[in-house]
């Protein structure tokens, strides 16, 4: 199945927190179901987020009791506050709500007759599900392109097919370069605190076939200074118009360690992951997550008990460091303003 789809009547995902341990699918039949699930991150990674976001305002619409137009719109802007209010980074998100929301806006004024609203937008949340499929193919085609013979990759978190309704953005790029015969081994950062990378990374490149070596974040350094590695790939959360890239916590590291190295340092993403109000990764909002989550693992303490503990989920690393960024559009190199106005106008108004 797909990481997040519409089942008829309701909102189907992988309930990626039981991963690997157990595979577990998720019915949500109310978009307060969705809302928690990406809260609780049961689905995550930027372009899944934005499409359960979508569905989940579909599934408002259907669900709704309201009898006219006036009633409905209160009820959709309900549920869409609901959703923004979920996680603060990923720009996907808040992009899907805006497509939901272009979609009322457009429909027709009739009060009485609601039932094409909802279809509308029904058919605008499976089509934001449809082109991040069509996306991280793309995406992966064109990230193909700089991957070398015999390429060593490091990457950090899950931008994979669980991290997108399929396929993935960085893994898409790992998948199309490995189905090219050039993938000699990619190198998979655990990513603490929740562990992306050896949960998710690991099971997905495990059942693609494709060899790899988990390692925890910290000896990534030590890989790349022995020259293991040839490039490193991730996905993003947002991407500022400058080209700066906020992506999981741990990213900016990586990058540093890839330019003190002379290793090329690549960002994969959706153009949907492009927020070009922002001039810099300085405007970005990092999420802050429970300090929970850094004092347990899988539920069990690990520090003492009653001690202060950060957990910023995401970390931006400077354009300086990027050496290009992969979108759907093609392959954007410095310097980026331009480059990514070119990339995010080529997809049309969306
Ligand atoms: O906190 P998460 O697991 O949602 O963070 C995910 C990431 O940082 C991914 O790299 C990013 O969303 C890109 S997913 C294609």
């Amino acid at each position: 199945m797909k990481t997040v789809e519409w089942a008829g009547d309701r909102v189907r995902l992988i309930d990626q927190t039981r991963l690997p341990w157990e595979f577990v699918v998720l019915d949500c039949t109310d978009h307060r179901q969705v809302a928690s699930a990406i809260r609780e991150m049961r689905v995550r990674g930027a372009p899944a987020i934005g499409v359960a976001a979508a569905l989940a305002v579909a599934l408002a619409a259907r669900r709704s009791a309201a009898a006219n137009r006036a009633a409905l719109l209160a009820d959709l802007a309900d549920a869409a506050e609901e959703l923004r209010l979920t996680r603060p980074t990923a720009v996907n998100l808040f992009w899907a709500i805006e497509r939901m929301k272009r979609v009322i806006q457009s429909a027709g004024q009739d009060d009485d007759n609601i039932d094409p609203l909802k279809a509308a937008l029904l058919a605008e949340a499976e089509a934001i599900a449809t082109e991040d499929e069509d996306c991280c193919q793309r995406i992966g085609a064109h990230g193909a392109s700089v991957v070398p013979q015999g390429a060593r990759i490091l990457t950090h978190c899950n931008a994979g097919a669980l991290a997108t309704v399929d396929y993935g953005t960085a893994l898409g790029v790992i998948r199309a370069a490995h189905a090219q015969g050039k993938v000699a081994h990619v190198y998979v950062d655990e990513t603490r605190p929740l562990l992306q990378g050896a949960r998710l990374t690991a099971w997905e490149l495990d059942q693609a076939g494709i060899p790899f070596t988990l390692i925890t974040d910290n000896m990534a350094g030590h890989f790349l200074h022995r020259g293991a590695i040839d490039l490193a790939v991730v996905g993003s959360d947002r991407i500022a118009a400058n080209g700066d890239v906020a992506n999981k916590i741990g990213t900016y590291s990586v990058a540093v360690l890839c330019k003190e190295n002379g290793v090329p340092f690549y960002a994969a993403a959706p153009t949907s992951t492009v927020d070009l109000s922002l001039a810099s990764g300085e405007d970005i909002p990092i999420e802050e997550r429970s300090p929970a989550e850094v004092t347990h693992l899988a539920g069990k303490r690990i520090a003492p008990e009653g001690i202060r503990a950060a957990n910023p989920a995401f970390d931006v690393t400077p354009h300086r460091y990027v050496t290009a960024i992969i979108t759907e559009n093609g392959v954007v190199h410095p310097p980026f303003g331009e480059g990514l106005q070119r990339v995010v106008g080529a997809g049309g108004r969306r």
